[in-house]
C-alpha cells in the first residue's frame, strides 16, 4: 500500500478560491520538539461564490489542538479533518476563524514548513510547505497581511520574520517575545521566520527616492568574516533593479539568512529571505571564484523576485515561470552588466559573451535533455502531481530564455516599456504567464503594425526544442544571398500520448551574419540600413529571406548571441567552422564554431573507440585550438571558455545511443593530445596568467585563473615531465581555494604516486572544520575519473558523510550519480543498483530531494543496448518500493511510460 495515491492537477482545473483571507494572525510557542501555533484568520466570502461553498484548508503532518469560528467552539458535525485538509462547511459570509495546532520541527527532515538546523528554527514554505505549518489556503492566488507573534526560550534570542519588528518583550517565563508586521498582502509560500542565536553584518543605505534602508544578512556564530561579499551583492543588486528597471526596494529592513540545512539555492520570503549557507558565506581561503560569482547571482535573483514574485504573483503553481523565467532573467543580466561594469566597450562585450556562454552551456547540459526526455514540459505545465518535481531547468532557465527572446523582438527600451505595463497592470495582484505576454504585446504591437505575440505564446503551450535547417543559396552573377529557415519540434514526454494534438510553429528570432571566405563580416541590407546582423523573425513552418548586394560565397554565423532556444541544423564544413572559429565578429557564435569542431572530433573519436580503433587527433583541430590559445585578441576568461571541451552532457545529446565509457575515452584521449601537442603554448598560459597578490573574485583574475588551471589541467592530463611538481607547488603556495581546489582536482584526476592521496588527506585535515568545504572535499572524490560505487560506497562510511543535510548528499551521492557518467554507467550496473539504494534511503528523509536524485535515469531508454536494461530494472524496483512519496514516484513512473524512442 502506498501512502499516497498519485493524482494529477491540471492547469485547466483552475477555480478561484471562493473566500478571501485579507488577515492573518500567527502566533508561534517555539520548541524543537512540539510547536503550537494559533492562527486566526479573517475570513470574507466572494460574493460570486455559493453561499454554501465549503471552505478546504490544506494541511499535512499537523495535530489539530482546537478550532473556533467567530470566538465559538465550532461544532464536529460542521468540519472534518483528513490527512491532507480541514475542511468547514456552513460558514456565514464574514468569520474569524482560530485553529490552534502542533507540529514537531526537530523531526522533520523534508525541510519543507518549519523545521531545525543546527541549533536555530528555520521555515521554507514554497510551493507547499506551510501546510505543515498550520491549515490554511495554501494557493498563491489567496493573498494576506499576516502579524506574526513568535515566542521562544531564551535559547533562541533572535526572532525574525517577514516585514517591520513591532515590539520585543521579555516574558515573565523567561522566554523572549517578537511581533513582526509584513504591510504588503502576501501568498503563505512567502512567509517564513527564523528563531535562534545568530550573528550578522549590516549596511544602510539610501533608495533612489532617498529612503534610508536597512540591509542584513545573518549566519552562524562565527562565521560574520564571511558575509561581506553577500551583503555588498545586496547592495548591488538593489541599486541595480533601480537604473535597469526603476524599482525600488519597499520595505525599511531586508534580510538575508544563512542556513545549512535547504532543499535548494535560496528563497525569496517578503523582506526575509532565507538562503543554503553555500549562497551566502565567502572568503578568499574557503570560496572559488565560481562561489563568489554563484552568490552574486543568487543574492540578484532573491532580490529581484521582490518584484518579479511577490509585488506581482503567480496565480497558480503552473504560472510558476512567470516569476521564475523572469527573475533568472533578470539575475543573468545583472550578472552580465556587474561582469562588464567599468570595461571599455570590447571588452565589456566579451564579459558579456562569458556570461552568455556560461548560461547556455548550462541550458545546453541540464535543459535539453529534460526537453527531450520524459519529464518534458512546456515552461508554463498543463499537468503535475508534485509541484516540487517542476521547480525544473525548463521553468527556470529556458523560461529566462523565453523571456530574452520577447527581449530581443522588443529591443531593451521596448522590453522595458512593457515591464513598466506590466507592472501598472498587475502591482498586488496574483497573475498569469498569459498577463505578461499581453503587457509585452502591448509594446510590440505599436511597434510592429500588423503583427501580435500569438505564435509567440506557442513557447507557453509546447514542450521540446525546436530544430531549424537553414539552407543558403548564393547566386554569383545577382549577388545575391537566399537564407532558408525550416523548423520543426517533435512531440516529447506527455506529448506523446495519443490524444495531443499537432504542434504548432514557433515565433523565432533568429539573429544571422555573413562573413566572406577571408572572415570579414559583410553588410547585410535590412529595412534599408546596413547592419552585420540580421534579426529574422521565423514565425511559420518555412520562411525565405533575400540579401542583395552580397559580393562573395558567404559563409554563415548562425543565431548569434544564441538568440532563441533552439537547435540549428546546417551543414558547415570543418573548413568553415575554422574560419568561424577564428573570425567571427560575433563572439558567442565564435565560440560556438569551435564547440562544434570540438564536438565532431570527440564524436568521431567515441566511435573509433567503439569499433576498437587506435585513437587519432585531427592535425586541423589541434591547429584551431592552437590559434584560439594563442591569439593576443582575446581576453582570459573568453579564451578558457572557447578552449574548453563540450561538456559529457551536451555530447551525449548529440549521440544516437549514449555510450559514456566511449565519450569519456573519447574526451580524456582528445585532452591528452592537445595537451601534448600544445604543450609550450599551455606552459606559457599557465605561467602567464598568475594572480600574484591579494585575492580579488572580479572577473579579470578570475578569468585568468580559469585559463592558468585549464592549462594545468591539460599539462597534467598529458603527463607532461614536470606538470605534476607545478600541481603540487601550486597546492602548497596556493593563496585562494580556486587554485587549491584546481591543482588538488588535478593530482587526483590525472597524478600519480602518493601525491595525491597525500594531497587529499592534508585538504581534509585542514578544513574538517568546515562544511562547505568538505562538501567540496567530498565533490572532488565523487567526480574523479578513478571513482568508482565501491570508493563511494566506501566515503559514505566516512564520519564527516550524513545523507540528511542536502549539500552533503549533493557532494557525493548527487554528483556521482548525475555528474560522474563513467562511474555510473558501468556495464556491470553496480551504479544503477547504488542509485536504486540512495533514491530509498533518501526518500525516508527527504522527498524533495530524492526526486531530484530520482532523475539520473530520464533517459535510460536513450543508452546503448547493454545499459538499458539495468536501467529499466532499477526504476521498476524503486517505482514498486511500499510507501515512496509521490514526488519519486512521479519521476519513475513518467520515465518508465515516456521513455524516448531511440
Ligand atoms: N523560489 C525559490 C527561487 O527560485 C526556489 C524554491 C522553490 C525553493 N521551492 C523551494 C527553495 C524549496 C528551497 C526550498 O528562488
Ligand atoms: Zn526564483
Amino acid at each position: 500500500m502506498r501512502t499516497d495515491t498519485p493524482v494529477t492537477i491540471y492547469r485547466k482545473d483552475y477555480r478561484p478560491y471562493p473566500y478571501a483571507i485579507p488577515q492573518v494572525a500567527l502566533e508561534f510557542d517555539l520548541d524543537p520538539d512540539t510547536t503550537t501555533v494559533r492562527c486566526t484568520m479573517q475570513v470574507e466570502r466572494h460574493a460570486d461564490a455559493a453561499a454554501d461553498a465549503v471552505m478546504q484548508l490544506d494541511g499535512e503532518a499537523l495535530e489539530l489542538v482546537s478550532l473556533r469560528v467567530d470566538g465559538q467552539a465550532w461544532p464536529d458535525a460542521q468540519y472534518s479533518v483528513g490527512a491532507h485538509a480541514l475542511t468547514l462547511s456552513g460558514l456565514p459570509a464574514r468569520a474569524e476563524i482560530e485553529i490552534v495546532s502542533r507540529c514537531h520541527p526537530a523531526a522533520n527532515s523534508t525541510l519543507m514548513g518549519l523545521y531545525v538546523s543546527g541549533d536555530s528554527f528555520f521555515t521554507q514554505c514554497e510551493a507547499e510547505g506551510f501546510r505543515r505549518i498550520t491549515w490554511f489556503a495554501d494557493r498563491p492566488d489567496v493573498m494576506s497581511r499576516y502579524r506574526v507573534t513568535l515566542r521562544a526560550p531564551a535559547a533562541y534570542p533572535l526572532l525574525l520574520s517577514n516585514g517591520n519588528l513591532i515590539a520585543t518583550r521579555q516574558l515573565p517565563d523567561g522566554r523572549g517575545e517578537a511581533e513582526w508586521e509584513d504591510p504588503f498582502p502576501k501568498p503563505c509560500y512567502l512567509f517564513a521566520l527564523v528563531a535562534g542565536r545568530l550573528t550578522h553584518r549590516e549596511t544602510r543605505v539610501n533608495t533612489a527616492s532617498g529612503r534610508e534602508v536597512l540591509l542584513q544578512v545573518y549566519s552562524d556564530p562565527g562565521s560574520e568574516n564571511r558575509t561581506q561579499w553577500a551583503l555588498d551583492s545586496l547592495v548591488r543588486a538593489l541599486r541595480w533593479d533601480e537604473t535597469r528597471f526603476g524599482l525600488e526596494l519597499d520595505l525599511d529592513r531586508f534580510m538575508v539568512v544563512a542556513v545549512r540545512d535547504f532543499n535548494m539555492g535560496a528563497m525569496e520570503n517578503k523582506g526575509l529571505n532565507i538562503f543554503n549557507a553555500a549562497y551566502v558565506l565567502a572568503d578568499a581561503d574557503t570560496a572559488t571564484d565560481a562561489n563568489y560569482e554563484g552568490i552574486e547571482s543568487v543574492i540578484g535573483h532573491e532580490y529581484f523576485h521582490n518584484w518579479t514574485g511577490n509585488r506581482v504573483t503567480c496565480r497558480d503553481w503552473f504560472q510558476l515561470s512567470l516569476k521564475e523565467g523572469l527573475t533568472v532573467f533578470r539575475d543573468q543580466e545583472f550578472s552580465a552588466d556587474m561582469m562588464a561594469r567599468d570595461l571599455d566597450p570590447a571588452a565589456a562585450a566579451s564579459a558579456r559573451a562569458v556570461k552568455r556562454i556560461d548560461d547556455v552551456a548550462t541550458l545546453r547540459a541540464a535543459q535539453f535533455p529534460e526537453d527531450a526526455g520524459p519529464m518534458a514540459h512546456p515552461i508554463r505545465p498543463d499537468s503535475y502531481q508534485e509541484i516540487g518535481n517542476f521547480y525544473t531547468a525548463t521553468v527556470y532557465e529556458k523560461g529566462s530564455e523565453v523571456i530574452r527572446m520577447q527581449h530581443t523582438l522588443l529591443g531593451e527600451e521596448g522590453f522595458r516599456a512593457g515591464m513598466d505595463e506590466y507592472f501598472r497592470r498587475h502591482d498586488g495582484q496574483a497573475v498569469t504567464c498569459d498577463d505578461f505576454v499581453a503587457a509585452m504585446e502591448s509594446v510590440y504591437v505599436k511597434q510592429h503594425p500588423g503583427r501580435n505575440l500569438e505564435v509567440f505564446r506557442n513557447w507557453y503551450r509546447q514542450a521540446g526544442t525546436p530544430r531549424v535547417a537553414v539552407t543558403l543559396d548564393y547566386d554569383a552573377a545577382a549577388q545575391r544571398c537566399t537564407v532558408t529557415l525550416a523548423q520543426q519540434c517533435q512531440p516529447v514526454g506527455v506529448e506523446r500520448r495519443a490524444d495531443n494534438p499537432a504542434k504548432q510553429p514557433f515565433h523565432i528570432p533568429f539573429a544571422l551574419g555573413l562573413l566572406d571566405r577571408q572572415g570579414k563580416p559583410i553588410a547585410l541590407r535590412v529595412d534599408g540600413r546596413e547592419q552585420e546582423t540580421a534579426l529574422l523573425e521565423l514565425t511559420t513552418a518555412r520562411q525565405q529571406w533575400v540579401f542583395e548586394g552580397v559580393p562573395s560565397a558567404p559563409v554563415p554565423s548562425l543565431l548569434r548571441g544564441f538568440s532563441a532556444p533552439i537547435i540549428v541544423e546546417y551543414g558547415w564544413s570543418d573548413a568553415d567552422l575554422a574560419l568561424l572559429s577564428a573570425h567571427d565578429t560575433d563572439p558567442f557564435a565564435r565560440w560556438e564554431a569551435g564547440q562544434e569542431l570540438a564536438t565532431r572530433q570527440i564524436l568521431a573519436l567515441a566511435r573509433l573507440h567503439q569499433s576498437g580503433q587506435t585513437l587519432r587527433a585531427d592535425g586541423a583541430f589541434i591547429d584551431a585550438w592552437r590559434a584560439l590559445l594563442t591569439d593576443p585578441a582575446l581576453d582570459a576568461a573568453y579564451r578558457a571558455r572557447t578552449l574548453a571541451l563540450p561538456s559529457e552532457k551536451t555530447l551525449a545529446e548529440r549521440m544516437a545511443q549514449i555510450d559514456p565509457p566511449a565519450l569519456a575515452a573519447a574526451r580524456d584521449f582528445l585532452r591528452a593530445e592537445l595537451g601534448r601537442q600544445l604543450q609550450a603554448e599551455w606552459r606559457a598560459a599557465f605561467d602567464g596568467n598568475q594572480t600574484p597578490g591579494e585575492y580579488s573574485p572580479a572577473p579579470g583574475p578570475a578569468g585568468r585563473r580559469a585559463l592558468k588551471n585549464q592549462a594545468l589541467a591539460h599539462l597534467m592530463a598529458a603527463g607532461i615531465d614536470g606538470a605534476q611538481g607545478l600541481a603540487q607547488q601550486q597546492y602548497a603556495s596556493a593563496g585562494n581555494m580556486t587554485d587549491s581546489m584546481a591543482a588538488l582536482s588535478a593530482l587526483l584526476n590525472y597524478g600519480t604516486g602518493e601525491a595525491p592521496a597525500q594531497a587529499l588527506a592534508a585538504f581534509y585535515e585542514r578544513w574538517k572544520h568546515d562544511p562547505l568545504v568538505v562538501d567540496k572535499w567530498f565533490t572532488l572524490q565523487a567526480t574523479a575519473r578513478s571513482a568508482t560505487v565501491q570508493t563511494v560506497r566506501a566515503l559514505m562510511q566516512h564520519p564527516a558523510f550524513t545523507l540528511r543535510n542536502p549539500n552533503r548528499a549533493r557532494a557525493l551521492v548527487f554528483q556521482f550519480c548525475l555528474n560522474n557518467a563513467r562511474g555510473m554507467h558501468h556495464a556491470d550496473g553496480t551504479g544503477y543498483a547504488y542509485w536504486t539504494e540512495q533514491v530509498i534511503a533518501l526518500d525516508a528523509l527527504n522527498p524533495e530531494v530524492a526526486a531530484r536524485l530520482a532523475r539520473a535515469l530520464d533517459n535510460w531508454s536513450r543508452f546503448v543496448p547493454a545499459l538499458r536494461q539495468p536501467m529499466q530494472q532499477a526504476l521498476q524496483a524503486v517505482s514498486a518500493h511500499p510507501g515512496l512519496s509521490r514526488n519519486v514516484l512521479e519521476i519513475t513512473s513518467k520515465a518508465l511510460e515516456f521513455a524516448a524512442q531511440s
